[in-house]
């Protein structure tokens, strides 16, 4: 029995967690730590994983954030979490739910009038919902295309005004690497010809990832010159709420467990691209660009910038943008 315990059973674990050190390292961590008082930043879903993670490190960094999240009273819980370990930095509650048109606006029209300055636009709320759910958000739209696409898309054009006035300032869009196996298909942006349910991966999630990412691309090149920046964050699979609806088997769990255990992040590393790209006001990191591990990411496909066009046009259609909103915009 102890020979069992000595020749074998902790051999193995030392080598998962020799490896499990090595893949953490090549992950990369945020290494900046500059003083971030005075600077605003917006997270939307900061109530959990990632996006909690990320307003907790801004906070280390004394920042002022704007925690948009859907459910108030979830936010506060969050917020009096982070408090046990932060004390530093303005941690602000609001209501956003990106699966309403309406909300958005008011949300938009709240920050614009208590707020003058805007220097951060961290659009990481997600949602991973299994198709047979069919879920839709209050406009209609499929719930993946119409959260994590529409709802950052009217949101960001909400604010870019007042984060061209604020620059340098910049958006950050938490897309995933998930994005190499989605699709534009124009002719069923919103599942109208239906989605394959069958599968491992959900396609309505992939298309809203490449969605987010043809999104940051066309507005990094409309912002160009106003000294507003924009990246697209992969922060890798980490160990979040986001597939809390997917119904595994414990028996998926115990095959999955010696892969969690090499791959999966904890949310905070999971956060660290994110923290990365919103804080590093330095030359080093490329506007326009996809960042993974800390470091560029060259997806395996490229971006069509005529499809970019084409979705911007679409998406300010479909989510009601009016002259009035536009006002200003550079095209
Ligand atoms: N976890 C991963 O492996 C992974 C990998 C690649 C990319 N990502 C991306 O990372 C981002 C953060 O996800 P996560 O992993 O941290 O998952 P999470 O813990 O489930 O966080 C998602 C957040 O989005 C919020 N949200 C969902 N629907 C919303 C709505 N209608 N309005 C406002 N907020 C809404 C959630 O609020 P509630 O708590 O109220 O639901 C939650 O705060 C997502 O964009 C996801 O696609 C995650």
């Amino acid at each position: 029995m102890v020979s069992t315990l000595c020749y074998i059973i902790l051999p193995v674990v030392f080598i998962i967690g020799l490896l499990r050190k090595c893949r953490e390292y090549s992950w990369g961590k945020c290494r900046n730590v500059k003083n971030l008082n005075g600077r605003i930043f917006i997270v939307t879903g900061a109530n959990s994983g990632i996006g909690k993670e990320t307003a907790k490190e801004l906070a280390k960094r004394k920042a002022t954030v704007i925690m948009a999240c859907r459910n108030v009273q979830n936010v506060r819980k969050a917020i009096a979490e982070i408090r046990t370990e932060v004390t530093s930095g303005e941690l602000i509650p609001m209501e956003l739910d990106l699966a309403s048109l309406k909300s958005i606006r008011e949300f938009a029209t709240q920050v614009l009038h208590e707020f003058s300055e805007i220097h951060v636009l961290i659009n990481n709320a997600g949602v991973y919902v299994p198709l047979k759910e069919q879920a839709f958000t209050e406009n209609g739209f499929e719930v993946h295309f119409g959260v994590n696409h529409l709802g950052h898309f009217l949101l960001t054009y909400l604010l870019l005004e007042r984060l061209k006035a604020s620059a340098p300032s910049r958006v950050v869009i938490v897309t995933s690497k998930l994005l190499e196996s989605g699709t534009i298909d124009f002719s069923n942006l919103n599942g109208e010809k239906g989605l394959a349910t069958e599968g491992r991966m959900n396609p309505s999630y992939c298309n809203s990832k490449l969605a987010n990412a043809y999104f940051g691309f066309e507005l990094a090149k409309r912002m160009k010159g106003t000294g507003v920046c924009v990246y697209m964050v992969c922060p890798g699979f980490t160990y979040t709420g986001l597939f809390r609806h997917v119904k595994r088997s414990w028996l998926h769990y115990i095959i999955f467990s010696p892969i969690a255990l090499l791959y999966l992040r904890t949310a905070n590393q999971g956060a660290q691209t994110v923290v990365h790209c919103a804080t590093n006001f330095s030359a080093s990191i490329e506007n326009g660009k996809i960042y993974r591990d800390c470091k560029l990411y060259e997806p395996k496909m490229k971006l069509d910038p005529e499809v970019a066009v084409k979705l911007w046009d679409v998406s300010a259609k479909l989510t009601e943008i009016s002259d009035f909103d536009t006002a200003g915009l550079a095209s």
